[in-house]
């Protein structure tokens, strides 16, 4: 049994291996559609969501599989019943449990206590599918990953520490430039840079934007993340100088922006770019749905 909690439990080979397949299945969809036949997954969210939960249950769907979607919104996980035994019963019933959650320890808890994979997505600290199908993007519009310069510009949250994990480990640079003290979390950064170093390439964060090399991916986030209550327009000021607007991007050498949705336009990102001939985002969420069925089909299958 695998689970998918962190991101650091793939190798670069199973990385890349899950974006192949993911391009196989992108390709040719209808070869799939039996692998995961009968089997079923719950997909258990506390936060709101649009790609990531349509496209897990799609994936689930294409493969031959079956999605029960559980409404966690009305903060029923842990206090109707505890978590363990929600996965103590879960497991009896289904294959897998795709969580999203307010805090990581849930995901270990479901994990620790389960008997069937558990698959992060989202949660405070990591989405780590997001990232595959963040990796998987670059690769279709740049045609490699090794060496490629992506830039993270804004709040360092949950896809930053993503990026960070999945990129060094696909031996990608990547630097974040965030506000001082709203970068990412050190902890993961710190081992995410030991892998980095181990496969050649470089992990940094920087608070001031500056350009003393170019980008060949410029990446953004919303500057307040699900669960955090502050209003957007109160950090603007803060955030102004990291939002992708034509001016940085044409400063950065940019050949693809990216943001992981859903997008405040003209806070990190504005109109222009976002519906501009180097924008992304929408490949992006439709890889979602690609890397979704690979990963099903390499934890299930
Ligand atoms: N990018 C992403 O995870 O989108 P949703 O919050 O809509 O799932
Ligand atoms: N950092 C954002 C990502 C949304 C997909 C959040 O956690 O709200």
């Amino acid at each position: 049994m695998r689970h998918l909690l962190t991101g650091f439990e793939f190798t670069k080979e199973q990385y890349l291996e899950l974006i192949n397949l993911a391009s196989q299945m992108k390709a040719n969809p209808s070869a799939y559609m039996d692998c995961l036949k009968g089997k079923t997954g719950t997909i258990m969210f506390e936060k709101p969501s649009l790609r990531t939960r349509t496209t897990f249950e799609i994936a689930l769907y294409k493969l031959g599989a079956h999605g029960v979607y559980l409404d966690l919104q009305g903060g029923d996980l842990g206090k109707r019943e505890s978590i363990a035994d929600y996965a103590r019963n879960l497991s009896r019933w289904t294959d897998c449990l795709i969580g999203r959650v307010f805090s990581q320890k849930t995901l270990e808890e479901l994990a620790a206590t389960g008997s069937v994979s558990v698959i992060n997505a989202l949660s405070d600290l990591y989405h780590p599918a997001q990232a595959m199908a963040d990796y998987m993007t670059v690769k279709e519009h740049l045609g490699k990953l090794e060496g490629v310069n992506l830039a993270y510009f804004g709040e360092g949250n949950n896809v930053t520490n993503s990026l960070f994990i999945a990129g060094a480990t696909l031996g990608v640079n990547v630097t974040c430039f965030s506000p001082l003290g709203r970068g990412p979390d050190i902890q993961i950064f710190n081992q995410a840079k030991a892998i980095a170093d181990k496969n050649g390439c470089k992990l940094e964060v920087k608070n001031a934007v500056e350009f003393d090399k170019s980008y060949d991916v410029v990446y953004t986030d919303t500057w307040v993340s699900m669960g955090d209550n502050t209003p957007l327009e109160s950090v603007k000021a803060l955030y102004m100088p990291y939002q992708i607007n034509e001016q940085l991007v044409e400063k950065s050498g940019a050949k693809i922006v990216m943001h992981c949705l859903p997008a405040h336009r003209n806070f990190e990102i504005t109109d222009e770019v976002m519906d501009g001939p180097k924008s992304v985002v929408f490949d992006e969420a439709e890889n979602r749905l690609h890397i979704h069925m690979a990963l099903l089909k390499t934890l299930l299958g």
